[in-house]
């Protein structure tokens, strides 16, 4: 196969990947107490690779291969072992490319096993913030690409709405009459929000979107402040979001809310999320759900009426032995209790208290 015909070949596979994409499912929370502010749930967990970072990955790819940047045999790297690492080497298998995820020395053997039952290896590096060097070395060892997600998901997104290239935002606004109030979603890279806010905008949809912020993360008091250099130098605990600097990809412009939430009762919010209300999730869900209790008050006392979407951007299951283990969440200092009666006195009453 010549080199063009080797383009053609994987454009198309990526394209037909994309058009036999199904939505992913919207679940209604029950929630009785509050009837004229629906919570629904956009189940993004249901993706190929359990994540909302399905679809960006493929459209990475389609525009690395397209830009001549990853070609028949390219080795791909990435300095991320998170959910845009498993969507990557899932899209890279596809391509009968190699995928290596540069990655923490410390990381949990859980995640290693994610990107490797994609076929994706791992090369562990130390300290962490030396991922981003290492990732870009060794592309350059291997004559590779490195996808450098952080830097290449805010044009590979831009370029998706100018294309009109459907997305997660169609799937909710396509599914929902009259268009719903508010999206709550959280921010790592930045992606997603970036996405969803520029879509809304594009298409003069009144939706307001909202974005959840982990403690130490530099998003809330960013964006509260005006200022896109702020900087916290503090990791995020919540798995997928907050991060010690706003990331490029985050555009704070379309963004309307920035609700910051406790880490402690994101944890609790995530496990009430799965046990009451019967739709299990990773943590940033929980913190989601816990802006979005938030604003379906706020807009309950101001007699308004309307939907609350959350974007659920991963399941459960990559979180069973951290932070849905008792012994994991206890030894990281975080009293569950008090943000649980919160949630189940707003479930019951629609009081939140606040
Ligand atoms: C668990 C989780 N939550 C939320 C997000 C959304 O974050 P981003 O801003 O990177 O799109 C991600 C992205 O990987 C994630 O993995």
């Amino acid at each position: 196969m010549s080199d063009r015909d080797w383009v053609r070949y994987a454009t198309g596979l990526l394209e037909a990947d994309r058009a036999a994409e199904r939505a992913t499912p919207l679940h209604r929370l029950p929630l009785p107490a509050m009837p004229s502010v629906p919570i629904l749930v956009k189940d993004e967990s249901a993706r190929v690779t359990g994540s909302v970072k399905y679809r960006f990955a493929r459209s990475l790819l389609l525009g690395a291969v397209a830009r001549g940047d990853v070609r028949r045999g390219t080795p791909l790297v990435e300095a991320t072992g998170g959910n845009m690492a498993v969507a990557e080497a899932h899209v890279a298998r596809m391509l009968g490319l190699s995928f290596t995820a540069v990655v923490p020395g410390r990381s949990a053997p859980d995640r290693i096993a994610r990107i490797a039952a994609h076929g994706g290896t791992v090369h562990r590096v130390d300290p962490p913030l030396a991922v981003y060097e290492n990732a870009e070395r060794l592309a350059r060892q291997v004559s590779g690409h490195y996808l450098d997600c952080l830097s290449t998901l805010g044009p590979a997104i831009d370029a998706d709405l100018d294309n009109g290239v459907p997305g997660l935002p169609d799937e909710i606004m396509h599914a929902l009459t009259p268009e719903p109030a508010w999206i709550v979603t959280g921010a790592g890279t930045g992606a997603t929000s970036r996405a969803i806010g520029r879509y809304l905008r594009r298409h003069g949809h009144a939706t307001r979107l909202a974005v959840v912020d982990a403690e130490n993360s530099a998003y809330f008091p960013g964006w509260v402040t005006d200022a896109r250099d702020y900087a916290t130098g503090m990791p995020s605990r919540i798995e997928g979001i907050g991060r010690p600097r706003m990331e490029p990809a985050f555009d704070p412009a379309v963004v309307d809310l920035v609700i910051p939430v406790p880490d402690a009762s994101s944890v609790a919010a995530m496990r009430f999320l799965a046990g009451a209300l019967g739709v299990p999730a990773g943590p940033s869900t929980g913190a989601c759900l816990w802006g979005a209790c938030h604003l379906a008050h706020r807009m309950s006392r101001a007699g308004e009426s309307g939907t609350v979407v959350v974007v659920a951007a991963d399941g459960a299951d990559p979180y069973r032995r951290t932070f849905y283990d008792d012994d994991w969440v206890a030894g990281k200092g975080w009293d569950l209790a008090e943000p649980a009666r919160r949630l189940e006195r707003f479930v019951r009453t629609g009081d939140w208290g606040a």
